[in-house]
C-alpha cells in the first residue's frame, strides 16, 4: 500500500522527511530497543540529513540504539566525492552522538563482489540478533529504509533491465552498471521488501514524468525499477515536492 504527500518544495519535504525519521525512531527503539534504518545515496537526502543533525532535530533521536547501513554503494573509496557513506558522513553521522560501531558503511573500497557478499553477511549477523519484530525469522526487516529516484526510475542501484530486480535470495548484490560504466553494490528487492517501512523522497521537476509512470502506469519493474518496492507486510511512502509531481510555482 502507498501513500503519497506532497510539499511546497525541497526544504519542506526535508522539514516532513526529518520529522517522519524521528517519529519512525521512536517507535522502533520504543518496540524493540533499537532503530535499524537504510540511508539514501544521491542529492535529495542531503537536505533531510542536515536537518536531522540541526539543533531542531539531532537530540529527538536517541543516536546510540540507532544503526545506519546504506541501501547501495559506489565502487569508491569512502572520502571520494561520490561515495554515498561520505556525504551522510558529512551532513549526518560526524554532527550526532552515534556510535562508530553503530555505522554501517558498504565497503567502496574492496573488490564490489567482495563488499556485497560481505554486507550481505553483516546484515544477516545483525538481523539474526536484537529483539524481531514480528514474523522476522530470516529477514533484513530494516525499520525504515529511505530511497530516492532516478530520472529513470531506478532506485539503490535497481537499474532498468538489471537482473538484480528480480533477485529474490541475495540481499545484497554487485554489478557493473552500464550506463554509468560504474560499478554498485546495492540492497536487493529481498531486503527492501521485507522493511517494515520503506520512504522515497522525490524532489524535481525533472522527475515529474517518471514519477507519474511509477505511480500510476503499468507494472514493469525491469524498465522502471522503482515499482518493485512493495514491502510484503510493510508501507510505501512517497514523500515528493510539487515539482516532482508537475505542479510548480
Ligand atoms: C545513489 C542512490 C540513487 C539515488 C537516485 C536519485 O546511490 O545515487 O541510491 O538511487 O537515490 O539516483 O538521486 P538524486 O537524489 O541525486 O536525484
Amino acid at each position: 500500500m502507498s501513500m503519497i504527500r506532497t510539499y511546497a518544495d525541497a526544504r519542506a519535504l526535508a522539514e516532513a522527511a526529518a520529522t517522519h525519521v524521528v517519529e519512525c525512531a521512536r517507535k522502533a527503539i520504543a518496540d524493540r530497543g533499537r532503530f535499524a534504518l537504510a540511508l539514501s545515496g544521491g542529492s535529495t537526502p542531503r537536505l533531510l540529513y542536515e536537518r536531522l543533525a540541526s539543533r531542531d532535530f539531532a537530540d529527538r533521536i536517541d543516536w546510540p540504539q540507532v544503526h545506519v547501513f546504506w541501501g547501495d554503494e559506489r565502487a569508491v573509496p569512502p572520502d571520494h566525492a561520490d561515495s554515498n557513506y561520505r556525504m551522510a558522513r558529512e551532513t549526518l553521522l560526524a554532527q550526532v552522538p552515534i556510535p562508530q560501531k553503530n555505522i554501517h558503511p558498504i565497503n567502496g573500497e574492496a573488490a564490489p563482489t567482495t563488499a556485497a557478499a560481505e554486507y550481505e553477511a553483516l546484515l544477516r549477523q545483525f538481523f539474526m540478533t536484537g529483539r524481531k519484530p514480528p514474523d522476522a525469522p530470516g529477514r533484513a526487516r530494516f525499520d525504515l529504509v529511505l530511497l530516492g529516484m532516478g530520472e529513470d526510475g531506478h532506485t539503490a542501484s535497481l537499474f532498468p533491465g538489471a537482473p538484480v530486480i528480480t533477485e529474490g535470495r541475495q540481499w545484497v548484490a554487485a554489478y557493473r552498471v552500464e550506463k554509468l560504466d560504474a560499478w554498485r553494490i546495492t540492497l536487493t528487492p529481498a531486503v527492501l521488501n521485507a522493511a517494515l517501512e520503506v520512504v522515497f523522497l522525490v524532489s524535481g521537476a525533472e522527475k515529474a514524468r517518471r514519477l507519474q509512470q511509477v505511480l500510476y502506469g503499468p507494472y514493469q519493474p525491469r524498465v522502471l525499477p522503482a515499482q518493485i518496492v512493495r514491502p510484503e507486510r510493510g508501507r510505501v511512502l512517497w514523500m515528493v515536492d510539487d515539482a516532482a509531481t508537475g505542479r510548480s510555482g
